[in-house]
Formats: C-alpha cells, structure tokens, sequence
C-alpha cells in the first residue's frame, strides 16, 4: 500500500513537473511549484487508481487525470489556508503559501491551479476522445465549485460558532471534501462510457469515502501532533468548526468513522478480489496519522 502510493505520488509528480516545464515561465510558476511538490499524500489518486483498476483503465491515463485532480486539490489547501478563511500558517510540513509568498500571490496562484486541471484534461497528453474529456471536465468542474468544494468551504465557514444538525455538516463535508472524491471515483466509469445508473452508485461511494476522510482530518486535528500532520492541530476548536467531533464528542465520531468504513467496504463487495486495493486504502485512511 505505502509502495503504491508512493509510486502513484512519483508519476504524478513527473508529469506536473513535464506539463509546467512545457508552459511558458511567469511569475507565478514558483509559487505554482511550491504549491505542487513535494506535494501530499496524493489519496485522492489512489482512489481514483484503485476504482479504475475495477474497470481496467490504463494507468498512465488515470497518472494524468490524476495529476488535474492534484492541481485542484492543491488550490483548494493554499486558499483554505488564507487568513479570511482558516488562517493556517503552515501546510505540508512548511509554510503556508501566503506565509511564503503574500496573500495576493497566494489567491491567484490557487486560481491558476484550478484552471490548470482544466488545461491538463483538455491538453493532447490525455490520449482519450473528446466527447469524453469533455465530460470528464464538465463534472471536475461542476464538483470544484458551489456545488462542491467551493460551495463546502462556503458552508463550512458560514457554520463556525454556531449550533449546526448532523445532517448539515455531513451535507457540508460532503461538499467541501466529498465531491472531489466522488470525481475520483466516477472517472473511470465516465472513460468506459458506463450507464448512469452505474455512475450514481460510484458517485456516492465517492461521497462516503470522501466524508469518511474528511472526519478522520477532524479527528487528526482533535487528537494529532503538528509535527506529523504537517499542519497545525488543534485548531478547529479554536475556530469554532461546525464537525462531528464538537458535536458527538470524540468516542462516537470514532464509531460513526468505523461504521461508514463498513459501509463503504460492503458496497464494494460485489467487486470481489479486485476490490482488495481500494480495501487496503480505506483502512489506510482510517489509521493515517498524516
Ligand atoms: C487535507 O487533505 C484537506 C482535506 C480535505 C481534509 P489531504 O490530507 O489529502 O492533504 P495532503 O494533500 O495530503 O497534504
Ligand atoms: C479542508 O478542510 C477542506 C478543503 C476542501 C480544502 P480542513 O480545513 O479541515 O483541511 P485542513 O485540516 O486545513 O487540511
Ligand atoms: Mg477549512
Ligand atoms: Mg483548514
Ligand atoms: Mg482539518
């Protein structure tokens, strides 16, 4: 499992690194790179492998599909950090983008990082018809903005200090971190040309997965060292973050966590043996510490 996603993070990483080096230099391309390498633990990716391993997607296919996905995830962390949303000085184990550079670099390099998963879906290196590129892009999109992550970062602000239902911040997490996910899981069956129906069902496994995630970066901030996380702990207290933590205390988040883990892993069963990689990167999930 840590092989794999090493590995995944290594290709990713060489072909971010190939796509900029062919664009022409500006300003922004340091903070672009600082951004971008040595970068996260690429999860999001690992899913997106491990789903378009289910469905026997090239892998040099899902490396680029990969890398857009990054790019997004990426812009979402260096605003997420500025100081109107959760003022967070450092980030991957160094400062935060607008620590480093200045806030206004730091917004518009997010923005650049954003329109560069688009560029990269769009660009000649993804050797996939148009028709499905361009759906691949149309839900990137639509799961990046107000009906994702943006409208989630959104929901999640808007709630600090106040008395938010369960309902409401699973719907919040969902967005913010949820969507990205199910984009990581609908990919490959938008590549095959797979039914609808077949999507939604992978659309909301990516929910899950993504809402399990996200409950476990609470947990992390709750319980976990700075050192390891990279990250500042403890702070979401401070801030007043609506979760599920600060509202069913530690313990039953911990059950609620392993409960949609058993959830997801039994959906998955029909799957068989293949889906022993996507398995494997749901306990990793659960036991990070990072
Ligand atoms: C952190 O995501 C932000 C959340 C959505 C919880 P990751 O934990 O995947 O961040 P990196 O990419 O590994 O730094
Ligand atoms: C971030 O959630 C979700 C995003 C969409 C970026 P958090 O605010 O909890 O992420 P960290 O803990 O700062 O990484
Ligand atoms: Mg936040
Ligand atoms: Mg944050
Ligand atoms: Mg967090």
């Amino acid at each position: 499992m840590q092989n794999e996603i090493l590995k995944i993070a290594k290709d990713i990483n060489f072909f971010l690194k190939k796509f900029i080096t062919n664009q022409k230099k500006t300003e922004l391309i340091n903070p672009i790179r600082y951004g971008l390498f040595p970068g996260g633990k690429k999860i999001r990716s690992k899913i997106l492998v491990d789903i378009g391993y289910l469905f026997n997607i090239k892998y040099s296919i899902l490396i680029i599909v990969g890398a857009a996905i990054e790019c997004i995830h990426a812009y979402s962390l260096i605003h997420d950090d500025l100081p109107c949303m959760d003022d967070d000085k450092i980030r991957r184990g160094k400062a935060s983008m607008h620590i480093k550079y200045g806030e206004f670099t730091a917004v518009l390099a997010g923005n650049s990082l954003l329109t560069m998963a688009f560029e990269i879906l769009s660009s000649d290196y993804l050797k996939l018809n148009d028709k499905i590129k361009n759906n691949l892009i149309n839900n990137i999109s639509k799961y990046s903005g107000h009906l994702g992550v943006a409208g989630g970062q959104f929901l999640d602000l808007s709630y600090e200090h106040k008395k938010v239902s369960k309902q409401k911040i699973i719907e919040m997490q969902i967005k913010k971190t949820g969507r990205l996910f199910s984009f990581c899981c609908i990919a490959p069956l938008i590549i095959k040309n797979k039914t609808s129906k077949e999507i939604s069902f992978f659309e909301k496994i990516g929910e899950d997965i993504g809402l399990l995630f996200q409950v476990v970066d609470d947990l992390i901030d709750y319980k976990g060292s700075s050192l390891i996380a990279g990250k500042k702990t403890k702070k979401d207290k401070k801030l007043g973050k609506a979760n599920l933590i600060s509202l069913l205390g530690y313990k039953n988040t911990i059950k609620y966590m392993q409960n949609k883990k058993f959830e997801i892993k039994n959906a998955l069963n029909k799957y068989g043996s293949k889906s022993a990689h996507i398995s494997n990167t749901l306990d990793y999930i659960i036991n990070r510490n990072k």
